[in-house]
């Protein structure tokens, strides 16, 4: 009986680990497609409206405001935008910007 316990507490940590690291990179990419590439390019860093986005996660610090690049620094820029960024907190869902972010990182 206890086992059984400890075992379906062990099934559910590994469970919620899952769902933390969950992000789908193909969604990801037709995501930014449909809604970050006109204003993004993805395999270079050039600007096109906004910085280009290749190797964002190699670099140590966000451009556009000089803070860390950690996951939920790019996901506040996805949601809060910027000066010429649009806000995406409410047109995109939590599990879309989740699917973003790791398509991005494997630029
Ligand atoms: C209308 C144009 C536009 C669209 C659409 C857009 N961005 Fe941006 N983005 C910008 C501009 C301009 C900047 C830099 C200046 C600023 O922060 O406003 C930027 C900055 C960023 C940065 C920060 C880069 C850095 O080094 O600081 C990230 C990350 C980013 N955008 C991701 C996205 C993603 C993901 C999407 C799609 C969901 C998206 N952007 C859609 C224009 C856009």
């Amino acid at each position: 009986m206890k086992l059984t316990a400890a075992f379906m507490l062990l099934a559910l940590c590994v469970a919620l680990a899952c769902a933390e690291s969950k992000g789908s990179p193909d969604k990801g990419n037709e995501l930014f497609d449909e809604q970050c590439a006109s204003c993004h390019f993805a395999a270079s860093v050039d600007v096109k409206v906004g910085p280009g986005l290749k190797l964002l996660f190699a670099r140590e610090k966000l451009q556009s405001n000089g803070k860390p690049l950690t996951d939920a620094n790019v996901l506040e820029k996805i949601e809060k935008g910027g000066s010429r960024m649009p806000a995406f907190k409410d047109t995109l869902s939590a599990d879309d910007k989740a699917d973003l972010i790791a398509y991005l990182k494997t630029l």
